[in-house]
């Protein structure tokens, strides 16, 4: 089977998905599917076929945060039980070029990749993202709309690299390139409002297409995937963060399709469908 004729996201209609004469899907009737992974990311996406996902919304866990939290200017991976640094793994930035290999690889060729990022950690994943191959427009601004705790000026936004293979359109011209969307307090660490990836979710893919995050924490990207008909495979190195993404996507209406891993990857995991982890 050659890698287009696996992606049958873009080419055949799936059961409830309405699909207009131009074959773009304009609705759907059935309840999203989700598959959920537990391994390292790079790992995960090398079982990936070539062009299978039709976008990638991911929010890595940067070795930057290791030095905020050395000097005691963040404390927010400390307070949950959850995160403890045993708990919450580093992504070191030396394995960005190997990240962003994978990820041009799985994405259709014409496609859109946002990643989540701060201000340091933008200026080594820019110049890796475009080796790979994609080309950047710009950092997405997400304004929390409130201060958080620090010092020098006090921090109230976080970026989102956008990036691009081929050429995709954004479905709307109109989006500013700031997303004013409330921080989440007391949630997972780290942890993303889904109203935020629902704008970049929207913007880039189709209703039935399928949306990736290889780092999906407590499955923000996945709940805002399922809220807008969108199929989401969702993968993270920590069991207890898939568990907790596997509660919040059941919650949103989706249901667990083994069909999607199967579909995707070129190599079956070693692990069960949801929340499975292989190591
Ligand atoms: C910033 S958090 C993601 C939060 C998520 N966006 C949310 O809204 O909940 C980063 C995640 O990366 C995971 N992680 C760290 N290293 C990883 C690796 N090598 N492979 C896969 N996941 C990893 C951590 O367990 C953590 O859940």
């Amino acid at each position: 089977m050659d890698a287009s004729s696996s992606r049958r996201h873009l080419l055949e209609p799936r059961a409830g998905v309405e699909v207009a004469r131009c074959g773009f899907a304009v609705g759907r009737t059935a309840p999203s599917g989700f598959g959920l992974s537990c391994r390292d990311a790079v790992d995960w996406l090398a079982t990936l076929r070539a062009q299978s996902v039709d976008l990638l919304v991911t929010d890595p866990a940067y070795e930057s945060l290791e030095k905020h939290r050395a000097v005691g200017t963040t404390t927010r991976l400390k307070h949950s039980k959850a995160s403890s640094n045993d708990w919450f793994q580093i992504f070191p930035n030396a394995r960005f070029p190997e990240l962003f290999r994978e990820a041009y690889r799985v994405l259709a060729r014409n496609a859109h990749l946002y990643l989540f990022c701060d201000q340091e950690t933008m200026f080594v994943a820019k110049p890796a993202a475009e080796a790979s191959g994609f080309r950047f427009w710009k950092p997405l601004v997400w304004d929390k709309q409130t201060i958080g705790m620090g010092y020098h000026y006090r921090s109230r936004y976080e970026l989102v690299l956008f990036f691009e293979k081929g050429k995709r359109r954004l479905l709307d011209r109109g989006i500013p390139d700031v997303i004013a969307v409330p921080r989440i307090r007391g949630g997972y660490p780290a942890e993303k409002p889904a109203a935020v990836a629902d704008v970049l979710i929207r913007q880039s893919s189709e209703p039935g297409e399928l949306v990736v995050d290889a780092f999906a924490g407590s499955g923000s990207t996945g709940v805002a995937a399922a809220r807008l008909g969108r199929d989401f495979l969702g993968n993270d190195i920590c069991a207890e963060a898939v568990a907790i993404a596997e509660r919040r996507l059941l919650e949103a209406g989706a249901r667990p399709d083994p069909s999607l891993q199967t579909a995707a990857c070129s190599r079956h995991e070693t692990g069960g469908p949801v929340g499975g982890c292989p190591r």
